[in-house]
């Protein structure tokens, strides 16, 4: 169900959903209300299900929607609906603009592969988008970073052709896809496959698991981080998204973090930067993304339709469901 908003008055509100109750302040007071919205809705926010690991079929049996509110109904969302103003932007590709936000609510948190719901002023159609950035970003600077793809969708169009530097929307955080481990769970090891644009939520994931490093350097203590290892193909290498934070990150934990890329249609010469992280996934990429040890988490996300391909090739080698998590949005 889409909610219709009205951004004449002062509030708006979500009919007929869960959260019909949930009212919350215009962008255009985000300047003067700063950390002063949302205690009411703090007493209506959710308890998050842990990780909701789906399976294969209910995956590849579902009909495709192209709509993100349609799609992602049932999903649950936060009730904190926050204002939130556009303090950076910048093209991360041909195709593929991000965008820094500033959020107003201070009670506005999210989980390391979380999406938001993104309203804009006089678009009537909702974006969803992931967050790339870590929460320790908003933390500290109370900032989130998306990263969106040029489409026809009215939300996507609004972002590359319309959005200017403080312009202001409201962001809402959904998504039972998540990496949030806590300081006495057992170690794991990732596997994080994208494609293209799905490297959002997976970017997060990769930069949540820095942050833990970092800490964990200092205090000596906290959850114990297995290795993560990122396999990320895109068209060519201008659409190989911010593979300069991955490098940086690969080289700042190389015992930890390994990243392997992948170009399906490169016409030039690849750059002798990146050519060492190229690899020939053709036939062999599967088999080298399930090669990996039993306490293995597999996280993939590549954008609608392709997610289910790649979960039926990956079932092909019998990576076991349980271990398989996908994502809703880019
Ligand atoms: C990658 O593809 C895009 C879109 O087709 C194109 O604009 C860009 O120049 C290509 N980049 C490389 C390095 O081939």
């Amino acid at each position: 169900m889409t909610p219709k908003i009205s951004w004449t008055s002062k509030f708006y509100v979500f009919p007929g959903s869960a959260m019909a109750c949930a009212a919350v302040m215009i962008p255009g007071l985000l300047r003067c209300s700063v950390g002063a919205i949302g205690s009411e809705a703090a007493s209506l926010r959710l308890t998050l299900s842990t990780l909701r690991h789906l399976t294969l079929s209910s995956i590849m049996k579902s009909k495709r929607k192209t709509d993100h509110m349609e799609r992602t109904a049932s999903v649950v969302r936060r009730e904190i609906v926050s204002a939130a103003k556009v303090c950076g932007a910048a093209s991360e590709s041909p195709s593929v603009k991000s965008l820094r936000l500033l959020v107003a609510d201070q009670d506005f948190s999210f989980k390391a592969g979380q999406w938001v719901d993104f309203f804009i002023p006089g678009v009537s159609v909702v974006g969803g988008f992931s967050i790339c950035s870590s929460p320790r970003l908003l933390e500290q600077e109370r900032m989130i970073e998306l990263a969106v793809k040029y489409t026809n969708h009215p939300p996507a169009l609004w972002v590359h052709n319309t959005c200017t530097l403080d312009s202001e929307v409201a962001v809402r955080v959904g998504g039972e896809f998540f990496f949030d481990p806590q300081p006495a769970d057992a170690s794991r090891n990732l596997v994080l496959i994208a494609g293209g644009v799905g490297i959002n939520p997976l970017l997060s994931i990769l930069r949540h698991v820095a942050d833990l490093l970092r800490e964990q350097a200092n205090k000596r203590s906290g959850y114990e981080i297995g290795t993560i290892k990122l396999f990320y193909s895109a068209k060519n290498t201008s659409e190989l998204l911010f593979k300069k934070n991955i490098l940086d990150l690969v080289n700042e934990f190389p015992e930890k973090i390994a990243c392997s890329l992948h170009v399906t249609k490169q016409t030039t010469q690849i750059s002798a930067e990146l050519k060492p992280y190229i690899t020939d996934f053709s036939g062999l990429y599967f088999k080298t993304i399930v090669r990996q040890s039993k306490e293995t988490w597999y996280y993939t996300f590549f954008p609608p339709p392709d997610t289910p391909s790649v979960a039926k090739r990956l079932g092909n080698h019998h990576v076991t469901t349980e271990h398989l998590v996908f994502a809703e949005n880019t």
